[in-house]
């Protein structure tokens, strides 16, 4: 499906700035900017039952993707789903028990569970997200670029295996390091998967896509570059480069991977997604000549009073200077004790602060 079907794109800054190319302004979005900090979220989702059902309904999933497109400047909008659609769709059995999170009724323990997974058939089986993308687009309307995202081989595996969250992934890394081999075979299922799903939300209109590694900073030194970073490097290089003649850029986020940006750039990702714990002056020297830099606001900011917000907003600006190659974002999503008023605070701040660093 080519694109065409879709209105022109009247603000572009995003795709240009994850290719470094110039822009009048930084641009924003925020993690999770979709989500229960926003009493309207809340209302669609009430109405909607449980998440999984608000993903699965593609008109709720479109309004709420749109809510903070309605509250604030931002400069793109993410698809309204979640990264465990993956091994839900394998037939793992996913629900959220209210306040303890995302949790698995079949976890994947076993070799021989490991060896009964097949790649997912997005087409198939996950065509609500395939169809809430193109539904997204067509009410957009060209306003701004949608981003698609999938989450990275090794933190889907940890949710696979563990059954749910965790605080050590103490089965997962057991797994690991006991049966490398079995390790293996589950990351290379989901590298497969996710190029996929990636592929199709690309062909049914998303215009950049971001690989969430939320659980990537928990590994050794060594285990990142095996059990994740080969694989989201596998994602990268196939998925579809241009989609209706435009490049569609790849965000690499790995929560706690501040030490590693140089191999990350060698992946062939147009731009890295760096949290809280990194300096992004010194991240752009170290990368910034290969690939743009989204962040980096310590997301717990946005509990203090908008003055605060607005001086962590400048400093992040000043640190990263000039030039294009920065999209201003949260280091992580945002909670849902956020008051949405200082949300504002910190992209009014960004709209009135950075057109400074541009020429
Ligand atoms: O950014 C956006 O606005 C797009 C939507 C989005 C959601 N989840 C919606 C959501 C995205 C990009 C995600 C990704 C996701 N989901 C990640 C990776 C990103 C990250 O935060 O590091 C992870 C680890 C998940 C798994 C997951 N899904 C968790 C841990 C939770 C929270 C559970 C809880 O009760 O706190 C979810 C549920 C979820 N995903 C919600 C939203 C808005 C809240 C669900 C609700 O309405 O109750």
């Amino acid at each position: 499906m080519s694109d065409n079907q879709f209105a022109p794109l009247q603000n572009d800054r995003f795709l240009r700035a994850l290719l470094r190319q110039p822009v009048d302004r930084t641009p924003m979005w925020m993690m999770r900017q979709a989500g229960r900090y926003l009493p309207e979220y809340r209302a669609t989702r009430a109405k909607a039952g449980t998440f999984m059902d608000l993903c699965r309904n593609t008109e709720l999933a479109c309004e709420v993707t749109l809510q903070p497109l309605e509250r604030y400047p931002l400069d793109a909008a993410i698809l309204f789903s979640d990264i465990l659609t993956i091994p839900d769709a394998m037939g793992l059995g996913l629900y959220f028990e209210e306040g303890e999170g995302p949790k698995f009724k079949k976890p994947v323990r076993t070799s021989a569970d490991i060896a009964a997974l097949e790649v997912v058939n997005t087409a198939k089986d996950l065509d609500y997200v395939t169809n809430a993308v193109t539904a997204i687009r067509r009410e957009l309307n060209g306003r701004v670029p949608l981003i698609g995202f999938s989450g990275s081989p090794w933190t889907l595996a940890t949710y696979m295996i563990e059954g749910g969250s965790s605080r050590d992934f103490a089965r997962a890394k057991e797994m690991l390091y006991n049966r490398p081999e079995d390790m293996h075979q589950l990351l290379s299922v989901l590298a497969d998967s996710v190029i996929d799903y990636l592929n199709a939300q690309i062909r049914a209109g998303a215009q950049a896509v971001q690989i969430f590694d939320t659980w990537g900073g928990a590994l050794s030194h060594t285990a990142y570059r095996e059990f994740s970073l080969a694989y989201m490097a596998r994602i990268v290089q196939g998925l579809i480069k241009e989609n209706d003649g435009r490049q569609v850029p790849v965000i690499l986020f790995t929560k706690g991977g501040g030490q590693w940006l140089e191999a990350m750039a060698d992946t062939g990702a147009d731009a890295l997604g760096l949290d809280w714990t990194t300096d992004i002056a010194q991240a752009r020297a170290r990368v910034g000549g290969k690939v743009a830099l989204q962040g980096n606001m310590d997301p717990s900011i946005l509990l203090a009073k908008p003055e605060r917000i607005r001086e962590e907003v400048a400093s992040i600006l000043a640190s990263y200077g000039r030039g294009s190659g920065h999209i201003f974002n949260l280091g992580h999503g945002v909670t849902p004790k956020v008051d949405p008023a200082h949300a504002g605070a910190m992209f009014d701040a960004v709209v009135e602060l950075s057109p400074q660093y541009h020429d």
